[in-house]
């Protein structure tokens, strides 16, 4: 693994301590930036962007966090003073997404000296990355990984204090910082970590190499995050791991993911609880309990399936078998008639056979997926399926992913209509001046758009599903429920 290259210049009396450490940091490069914004009498401005899941998206808002403490505002426009990219590496093409976005920023940075750009995520894990970065993009300024992005304004200092790109990619995360400032996107919901890392190492995912162990945050940390967030508004959380049934595992007393969530949910103001992701293979029962009867978790289950067939679900490392599926499914609808079940899948794993692929088919209608995310499967070095045989060519794979999309289509259309002409509560999250629409998000998960006005931005109404268009409603704002 690769260790920072400078001698460190710390300033002295420093706290020892995090986050008062960091804090100190941020203290440092604000007083700079107070001095430099009256130099030059201009605002300094920071992009930061995602590439990445729902826990790239959280680690972004704390960096942006971080960035607002310092004194930077937020643009949409690469051309910033600072440019912070987070990026993901589950599959290739989040790669070369990257890569391409990188020469853009280093054309901007030669107009633009004064420009800081700062990589960091779950790509920057990786070595061969970093040989590629430091041979072929000498302009980047700081590279981190996954495990101390809470050091974000250290090494924007110790980047000061040199003429070279400051790297610090740690293997293993020596501790969870709490208390660090964050920048959220939404004012009315957000995302809430519960834990860190994966255990699971389905053979085909990179997450466990660049994301390390499981490590679960303390109870009374979460609940107080999601306190502070209902307060600024939040009516929606999102509790984020990588299989959220592990959680507790490691912590002493241990605690489930069904009690934690009963924990989460005493919060006054908090209206509606959604998580991510549980796997299919450890799915208790006492959740499914809890998620039936707690009125603020939403019913809606994001079930990853992968794959339909038993023979390449244990070639993946899964743990269940399509009958075990298949019957989790069935036990969550039985006690929770209304549930959406929403899910992932993978095409073109290595070896599977047109058989295989119709059991996947097979799943996705006797499961009725609300909808689903679908992958044409990328070899990821250093996985162990990527070494297995019987690769899938490219055309067989667009080909199988045509017809998925169709069969996920139908299904997840079928599934969607039950609502029509039902009046449901909705979360207003978007609003587009053009059409003068506003777009609602369901308790399950489904999207209605209609008319209405800016101001509903963030809160919950009634909204009458007048009609079904496959994966989203238009509706009209309702009195009654
Ligand atoms: N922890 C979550 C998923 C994280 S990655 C879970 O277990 O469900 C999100 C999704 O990316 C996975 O569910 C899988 O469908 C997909 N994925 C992961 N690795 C992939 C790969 N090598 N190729 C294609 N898709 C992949
Ligand atoms: Fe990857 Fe499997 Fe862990 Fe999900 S559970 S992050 S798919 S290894
Ligand atoms: Fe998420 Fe991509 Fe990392 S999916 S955990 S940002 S590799």
């Amino acid at each position: 693994m690769i260790y920072d290259e400078i001698t460190k210049t710390y300033p002295v009396s420093l706290p020892e301590e995090e986050p008062a450490r960091q804090y100190a940091f941020m203290d440092i490069l604000k007083a700079e930036l107070a001095d430099r914004m009256q130099r030059e009498n201009r605002m300094f401005t920071m992009h930061v962007e995602t590439f990445g899941c729902q826990m790239n998206a959280k680690d972004s808002e704390k960096l942006a966090g971080i960035l607002s403490y310092i004194g930077y505002v937020p643009t949409d426009s690469e051309d910033a003073d600072i440019v912070v990219y987070n990026t993901c590496t589950v599959r290739e093409n989040a790669n070369t997404r990257v890569y391409g976005r990188i020469g853009y920023l280093g054309r901007l940075k030669k107009s633009h000296p004064g420009m800081r750009i700062v990589l960091c995520g779950c790509m920057m894990q990786e070595e061969h990355v970093i040989e590629k970065i430091k041979k072929s993009y000498p302009f980047i300024d700081v590279i981190f990984g996954t495990h101390n992005i809470y050091m974000l304004a250290e090494l924007l200092y110790r980047r000061e204090q040199s003429t070279k790109c400051v790297i610090d990619v740690r293997k293993e995360a020596d501790r969870i910082v709490e208390d660090l400032p964050s920048l959220q996107k939404y004012g009315f919901k957000a995302g809430v970590n519960i834990m860190y890392g994966c255990n699971n190492f389905c053979t085909y995912c990179i997450v466990p190499y660049v994301r390390g162990r499981e490590r679960s945050r303390n109870p009374i940390d979460i609940v107080r995050e999601t306190e502070m967030l209902t307060k600024n508004g939040v009516r929606e959380v999102m509790l984020l791991g990588q299989n959220v049934n592990s959680y507790g595992k490691n912590l002493e007393p241990g605690m489930s993911f069904a009690e934690l969530i009963r924990e989460v949910s005493k919060v006054d103001g908090l209206q509606r609880i959604r998580f991510m992701t549980p796997h299919p293979k450890d799915l208790s029962d006492e959740l499914i309990e809890e998620i039936a009867v707690n009125p603020k978790i939403c019913k809606h289950v994001h079930l990853p399936l992968q794959s339909g067939s038993s023979r390449l679900l244990k070639l993946m490392n899964r743990h269940y078998t399509k009958k075990s599926f298949l019957a989790l499914v069935d036990k969550i609808r039985e006690r929770i008639p209304e549930v959406a079940i929403t899910t992932d899948i993978i095409i073109g794993f290595p070896g599977e056979t047109e058989e295989d692929f119709e059991d996947t088919l097979d799943v996705v209608r006797k499961a009725r997926f609300m909808s689903a995310f679908t992958f044409i499967y990328s070899k990821r070095s250093g996985t162990p399926a990527a070494e297995m045989d019987g690769q899938v060519s490219e055309e067989i794979c667009s080909e199988r992913m045509k017809r998925l999309l169709d069969t996920v289509g139908e299904v997840a259309s079928k599934e969607a209509e039950r609502y029509t002409g039902r009046t449901e509560t909705v979360l207003c999250e978007e609003y587009r001046e053009d059409t003068g629409c506003v777009t609602g998000r369901l308790d399950n998960n489904l999207l209605v758009h209609f008319p209405g006005e800016k101001t509903l931005l963030g809160e919950m109404v009634s909204v009458k599903l007048s009609e079904c268009k496959g994966f989203y409603y238009i509706g009209e704002q309702s009195s009654d429920l």
